[in-house]
């Protein structure tokens, strides 16, 4: 399969492999969140005027056209392989990898970047808490793809491991 989609928690490395393993693999590159904001404008803003559920449905509008994709590598947003209506219209399109870590490791890469661009942590009065409580809700949703552990790797090597998956 030439479409590869890489979904996972906040934090996990979804873009910056994603990015590096369609350059490895000569492939088109799509990131949702850059995509949202590209149209509507920034994750916090659309968080907080138009609420979560709009955001939602922005990821379902885009769900529906990467269906239609060939040749690409997608770089979701934490939520958008737990959504029924997405994965129905993209896990026979694309092969899903779950890039995984532990509560720590997300905690501190994700304190690392600053939680601005992430409203659920943002908003939140003890963020690893509330990534713990997430990750709790999440992990069975992730359980469902092949998964990629990405503790102690860096993104070279993901992508080094990853790209020899889809030599063609
Ligand atoms: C979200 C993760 C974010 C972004 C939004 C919601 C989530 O993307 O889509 O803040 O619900 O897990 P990253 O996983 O790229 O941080």
């Amino acid at each position: 399969m030439n479409n590869i989609l890489l979904t996972g928690f906040m934090g996990t490395g979804k873009s910056s492999v994603g990015r590096a393993l369609a350059d490895a693999l000569g492939l088109d590159f799509v990131d949702t969140d850059e995509l949202i904001i590209e149209r509507h404008g920034s994750i916090e803003a659309i968080f907080h005027t138009l609420g979560e559920q709009a955001f939602r449905s922005m990821e379902r509008t885009i769900a529906v056209e990467l269906s239609d994709r060939r040749n690409v590598v997608v770089s979701t947003g934490g939520r958008f392989m737990l959504d029924d209506h997405n994965i129905d219209l993209l896990v026979s399109e694309y092969d899903v990898i779950a890039l995984v870590a532990d509560a720590t490791t997300i905690a501190k890469r994700v304190l690392a970047d600053g939680v601005a661009m992430r409203p659920l942590l943002a908003d939140a009065a003890d963020p690893v808490a509330r990534i713990d409580e997430l990750l709790a809700e999440r992990r069975h949703g992730y359980e469902r793809f092949t998964a990629v552990d990405t503790v102690g790797r860096s993104i070279a090597e993901i992508v080094a491991d990853l790209a020899t998956r889809y030599v063609r």
